[in-house]
């Protein structure tokens, strides 16, 4: 792995953004992914709450999701203007078309992918998912699936995300990386 991380190092020239379903694990193996290759990590999730000064949960509740939305694209905007780190989204950015294209169009995206019970477990653990808390778990994932998948397919590489061990996820993520550099070198 070591090689392959330096390698990615040495051609990696656009921020790396991972898009995915609520628990496929954008956060944990991105941050994973951001000290492995020694570059800044940022959540947009977490950016959100610290320019909202309120929680993604209250935000939805106070202001409505397409508020949500908005500061999500803008903040989307800034992180990918800097410099190259790794971005782990929330899982609806890319439904809306001006971050996806934003998205898309200037990152090398990654979309982790994990099967729906792994999902439902994973975020059965807390409850800070606003679109989560009204309905049948199981129903709003086959509901998300359907309409989001199309649009994650759009990202430059997908990786599975089904593992419970965080460093097998790792590991997949950097050979897909490296090999997708090295095709493009
Ligand atoms: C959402 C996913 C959440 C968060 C918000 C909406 C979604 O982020 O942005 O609750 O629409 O899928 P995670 O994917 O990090 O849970």
């Amino acid at each position: 792995m070591t090689t392959d991380l330096e390698f990615i190092k040495s051609r990696l020239s656009k921020p790396v953004v991972i898009i995915g379903l609520m628990g496929a694990g954008k956060t944990k193996i991105g941050a994973l992914l951001a000290s492995a290759l020694e570059i800044p990590f940022v959540d947009s999730d977490q950016e959100i709450e610290k320019a909202a000064g309120l929680s993604v949960a209250e935000i939805f509740e106070k202001h409505g999701e397409g508020n949500f939305r908005d500061l999500e694209r803008r903040v989307l905007l800034r992180l990918l203007s800097d410099d190259i780190k790794v971005i782990a989204t929330g899982g609806g950015a890319v439904m809306n078309n001006e971050t996806a294209d934003l998205v898309f169009g200037n990152s090398l995206s990654i979309w982790l992918r994990a099967d729906i019970d792994v999902l439902i477990e994973r975020t059965g653990r807390n409850d800070k998912r606003p679109l989560l808390k009204n309905g049948d778990p199981r129903e709003i994932f086959e509901n998300l699936i359907k309409k989001r998948y199309p649009t994650y397919a759009r990202a430059t590489l997908t990786v599975d995300s089904t593992s419970a061990e965080k460093e097998v996820t790792l590991q997949k993520l950097v050979k897909t990386l490296a090999e997708h550099l090295q095709k493009t070198a």
